[in-house]
């Protein structure tokens, strides 16, 4: 039982503005907002949230963004023992979002990118399941899931943002969570969404879920399942964090029993949830919020 999670802390810089600008526009957005984020350290809150055991390895800085970065995980009850506090600045993302919720990050990854993969565990068999992304240097999120699928762990990449397709991480994925963008970076466009991730399960994954935003989600699996979900309905007011969610509380659900087409609801409707309040880490449900809205969808 537990999920580890591998990845990247940030303290998110975020301004609204009435839209993201374009190259060599200024635009004038509104109060500068300061929050916890980073896929990595999303990722953990949202699955302690929803109710797993779970365990972050990751760097911050020793600076005044360090305490913002790490205070919901450890509200969470995160497990920090595996988080190292580096010479390197904490890293920080600046976000801008528009007034339709949509959003721009640009990272700054200062102590995220001088992790090696030293700095894993020694004995991976404490968890049950891995949770990756690609926010982290390629070689420490590889040898995680090397050593993670070599122990028999459940291995989930959000391969979140894009980079460079390795089909050595895939070889080692069970499940592999992208949004349409990243879909189409791993694996062309020019097909529709379901015949592409199930092109995709070659590769390695026993499933492949596609993140739709307001079009919910797709999963396809290596039994031949298919998996189509429909978005729990809100006024999007910020989406920073809502594809985080998805991946912890799925992962968190599964690593509890629960059975996939179930988690994927779950999964669904915290997202969903995440997208009606500011921020990322801070928007995010806890399980009784999503129990309650999700019961009657
Ligand atoms: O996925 C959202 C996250 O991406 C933000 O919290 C930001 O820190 C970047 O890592
Ligand atoms: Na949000």
């Amino acid at each position: 039982m537990g999920v580890l999670v591998v990845g990247s802390i940030n303290a998110d810089l975020t301004v609204t503005a009435p839209h993201i600008p374009a190259p060599g526009e200024t635009v004038l957005g509104r109060e500068l907002r300061v929050g916890p984020g980073g896929k990595g350290a999303n990722q953990a809150v949202a699955a302690a949230r929803a109710g797993a055991r779970v365990s972050l390895v990751g760097a911050v800085g020793q600076d005044s963004f360090q305490a913002n970065a790490l205070r919901l995980l450890q509200a969470a009850g995160v497990n920090l023992s595996g988080v190292q506090v580096r010479p390197e600045a904490t890293g920080v993302a600046l976000i801008t979002v528009s007034a339709g919720g949509e959003n721009a990050i640009t990272v700054a990854s200062g102590a995220n990118a001088a992790l090696t993969p030293d700095d894993l565990p020694a004995d991976l068999s404490l968890w049950t399941h891995l949770l990756l992304q690609q926010e982290l240097p390629p070689d420490i999120t590889l040898a995680a899931a090397q050593r993670a699928h070599a122990a028999g762990l459940h291995v989930t990449l959000n391969a979140a943002p894009s980079r460079e397709r390795t089909p050595a991480l895939l070889a080692c994925t069970t499940h592999l969570i992208v949004n349409e963008h990243e879909l189409a970076a791993l694996a062309g466009e020019d097909k529709d969404v379901a015949e592409v991730a199930r092109a995709l399960l070659t590769a390695g994954p026993h499933a492949v879920t596609v993140t739709l935003g307001a079009q919910g989600s797709l999963t396809v699996t290596a039994d031949g399942e298919t998996h189509r979900l429909a978005a729990f309905p809100v006024t999007a007011l910020d989406t920073t964090g809502a594809g985080d969610t998805f991946c912890g509380v799925l992962v968190a659900r599964l690593a509890q029993g629960e059975a996939l087409r179930s988690a994927l609801h779950w999964a669904g409707v915290a997202a969903a949830l995440t997208c009606t309040r500011p921020g990322a880490q801070a928007a995010m449900p806890d399980w009784a919020e999503v129990q309650q809205a999700g019961a009657s969808d």
